[in-house]
């Protein structure tokens, strides 16, 4: 918002991330948001605090993006931020002020959050919906050229102020679609089930490569040139991770119960089943990989982090295969370029390696589970200088086998036994 013009105060109710945003650092590793915060913060246009009361009577809109993530114990989402945030707002906002929710939520939060601000809130309070749907690593770009925008909303005015918001990215032509509250909700958890789907379908593929003695790279070239299909998010590995589409799916599925329509729904337990069995199959070719035992064997394990530029490891692939390895008995080593610090605070237990050459030193096997570029560039001559024994998984189907082979390392990929 600072970057289209506005001038914009951010709240955490964390003073410790108050202050590192405020001296221009970014808490988490997002590529060029921290250029966009220093500029912001230093042309005046943005700043950070914990008040609440300071932002109500400072700004006319009020966007909250809080996090919804799954609830302990259960699949449907914890919705405890979302509503604190607005309990604490509301009794603070200027009459008029409008209320943009940004967060994936069950549908239907956005009307019970209307009817309580009309409750508790000043005269003319009014609430939008407003998914957004950046991914991390793209942060920056997916905000200020986003593929369109939605707002749900109950009133000409709301729409008009939001027009107004974004008349930026209006002007350079993103699609603009104004919905009513369920629907804009929706188009959130529907475009990420789509996408979990879309991997999910393609890893599906890949077990029956596995068993049709195919190859599922290829098979997803072939079908991705027909435009109806397309190749993006058609790549076969250890499926998807990170804190937005296994909990969202999840959270979709327990909303679609609660509303009476579960049964349309039941296709994405099984989208989450195959996801998952991704995991446990790597694990398994790693046993097989190493003769039938963990015990004692050194294993690298090439990311952390749920995908490349991010420092994201939640509901990771990469460190649930890590970990499930280290559990059954092997010395396993953990190399990721930017999610060290958060893996480690999630599993003190296991052992990170800074330096990519070190985590690879006496290796048994080694497993890339996420694709950074770091580890494309890897020069497997130099790697089977180091290792103990040479063996490679491919999770994620981006190294090239020809030329691990030429350096002597047996190289397996998911869906692709022949490969
Ligand atoms: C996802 C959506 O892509 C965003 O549009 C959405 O705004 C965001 O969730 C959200 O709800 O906030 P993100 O979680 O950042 O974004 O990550 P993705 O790029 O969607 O990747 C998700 C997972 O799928 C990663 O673990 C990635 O490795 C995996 N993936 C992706 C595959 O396994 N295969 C593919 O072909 C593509």
């Amino acid at each position: 918002m600072a970057e289209l013009g506005f001038e914009v105060i951010g709240v955490d109710v964390d003073p410790q991330k108050v202050a590192i945003l405020q001296r221009g650092e970014v808490p988490f590793y997002e590529p060029g948001l921290d250029e966009v915060l220093a500029s912001n913060i230093a042309a005046g246009r943005l700043r950070f605090t914990t008040s609440i009361e300071e932002a109500a009577a400072f700004a006319d809109i009020h966007f909250t993006c809080v996090g919804t993530p799954q609830l302990a114990g259960a699949q449907r989402a914890d919705m405890t931020q979302v509503f604190g945030s607005i309990e604490a707002l509301a009794p603070h906002l200027r009459p008029g002020a409008l209320v943009v929710g940004k967060s994936t939520v069950p549908v239907g939060t956005a009307n019970v959050i209307a009817e309580r601000l009309a409750k508790i809130a000043a005269p003319g309070v009014e609430v939008a919906w407003n998914p957004e749907f950046l991914r991390e690593g793209f942060a920056v770009e997916d905000t200020l050229r986003p593929d369109r925008l939605v707002v749900g909303v109950r009133s000409q005015r709301a729409e008009d102020l939001l027009r107004e918001v974004y008349a930026p990215l209006l002007a350079i032509g993103t699609p603009f679609l104004v919905t009513d509250f369920p629907t804009a909700e929706l188009v959130k958890v529907a475009a990420n089930s789509f996408l979990a789907t879309k991997i999910s379908f393609i890893n599906a593929m890949a077990e029956v490569c596995e068993a049709a003695g195919a190859d599922v790279a290829q098979l997803a070239e072939a079908i991705g040139y027909d435009p109806r299909i397309g190749h993006r998010f058609l790549s076969a590995g250890v499926g998807f991770g990170g804190g937005c589409l296994p909990k969202d799916i999840r959270a979709f599925m327990a909303r679609a119960g609660e509303i009476g329509a579960e049964e349309a729904l039941t296709f994405l337990r099984e989208v989450d089943q195959i996801n998952l069995r991704r995991r446990s199959h790597t694990v398994d070719l790693a046993l097989a990989t190493l003769g039938g035992s963990f015990a004692g064997k050194g294993v690298t394990v090439l990311g952390a982090a749920f995908k490349p530029n991010s420092d994201d490891v939640r509901d990771s692939p990469a460190l649930d295969i890590a970990v499930s390895i280290d559990n059954a008995g092997a010395r396993v080593k953990v190399h990721d370029p930017k999610a060290l610090a958060n893996a480690a605070r999630v599993y003190p237990n296991m052992t990170y390696e800074q330096d990519v050459m070190s985590a690879l030193k006496g290796a048994d096997l080694i497993i890339h589970v996420t694709e950074w570029t770091e580890y494309r560039e890897l020069d497997p001559q130099e790697v089977a200088k180091v290792v103990n024994s040479r063996h490679i998984i491919d999770g994620r189907n981006t190294l090239d086998p020809a030329a691990w082979r030429k350096a002597g390392f047996t190289y397996r990929a998911l869906g692709r036994p022949n490969a």
